[in-house]
């Protein structure tokens, strides 16, 4: 008696599942044979009332019934859900793009000073840091720029009120350098400076320097050259004339600047360069004796040279930024250039 309602229970199940064509009486095929007083579970349910072997033979079969029909419907349910007529909120496109996950990137000053350190790197010189608040000792006195002296306003100073100053150069590394180490020595040294100016196109009140220092017995202006020739090449991947024409600093004798060749109107003289056909990039000079002796040094067992780089003026050249206030000014779309 069981066995027949049971085969016919599968006949009449599969029948209505099919025929049931949505999500709604679907689960009301599947509420009438599987639900709490459905067909199979009231068979499930009257298991107990036979005997041992029976119970057996139909549980097998009533259960299998019932996986049998739980899948079908699944696959069903499944079938529906890829023809579109489940519910409008439940509808998950899973072809539509990502959301794009917005990765940040270096800083383009950032860039220029870790290309600059790799290349002085590469040519055996050591990066080494110094204090942006200075005292007027190191950023002055020890450079051979005493107190009164008309050259100290050259830089126009941000003083403190504990009698420190924001440095003004990252020249005063060189001192601090030098008083803990001997020669034979090459650094470069990277770091903010500031001076007290009005901002325009090509002044900012905050600069970033990289100096440079080279001590052994024999250096001259020829190392000099040397050495910044090739950083240039390196630097702008392209061979650079450049010049060093006399200039004065206090702390080295001589002095020079160094200008490279305009790239904007090979040197016939344009606003860039305006209208020289030159671009200044750097002073430099032989380390001054009494630097050395500043940096309790005897003048007469070394000799040096000191170059300071602006790196945003390197960075303008290379990237060709006609304004040194986008530096520092936030812009993104300035910054997202890089
Ligand atoms: N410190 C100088 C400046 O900021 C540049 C410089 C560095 C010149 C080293 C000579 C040697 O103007």
């Amino acid at each position: 008696m069981v066995k027949i309602d049971l085969k016919l229970l599968k006949k009449e199940s599969e029948k209505e599942i099919e025929k049931a064509g949505s999500i709604e009486l679907l689960n009301e095929v599947s509420k009438k044979y599987l639900g709490k007083k459905g067909k199979l579970t009231l068979v499930l349910r009257s298991l107990a009332g036979l005997s041992q072997n029976e119970r057996k033979k139909v549980g097998t079969e009533a259960n299998e019934l019932k996986i049998f029909l739980k899948e079908k419907i699944d696959k069903e349910l499944e079938k529906m859900n890829l023809v579109g007529s489940v519910n409008e909120s439940e509808w998950i496109d899973i072809t539509i793009p990502g959301k794009k996950m917005h990765s940040g990137h270096l800083h383009p000053l950032t860039l220029t000073k870790r290309k600059v350190e790799e290349i002085f790197q590469s040519m055996g010189f050591s990066v080494v840091e110094g204090p942006d608040m200075e005292n007027e000792w190191y950023n002055f006195d020890a450079l051979n720029i005493p107190k009164d002296h008309p050259a100290r306003d050259v830089w126009d100073t941000f003083y403190l009120r504990n009698k420190l100053l924001l440095r003004t150069h990252t020249s005063p590394v060189q001192v601090r350098y030098m008083e803990k180490n001997n020669p034979p020595l090459r650094i470069i040294v990277p770091g903010n400076v500031f001076r007290h100016e009005a901002t325009d196109a090509s002044h900012e009140f905050q600069l970033f320097q990289i100096e440079g220092l080279m001590v052994d017995k024999n250096i001259s202006v020829a190392n000099l050259k040397a050495i910044v020739g090739e950083f240039f090449r390196r630097f702008f991947e392209k061979d650079i004339k450049f010049r060093l024409r006399p200039d004065y600093f206090p702390f080295t004798e001589p002095s020079f600047d160094i200008a490279i060749n305009c790239f904007a109107c090979q040197s016939k003289g344009c606003s860039v360069c305006k209208g020289t056909g030159w671009l200044e990039v750097a002073g430099a000079g032989m380390v001054h004796p009494n630097v050395f002796k500043n940096s309790k040094l005897i003048p007469k067992d070394w000799q040096g040279w000191a170059f300071g780089f602006g790196l945003e003026r390197l960075a303008m050249i290379k990237y060709k930024i006609n304004d040194i206030r986008l530096f520092r000014s936030g812009d993104l779309r300035f910054l997202n250039q890089f």
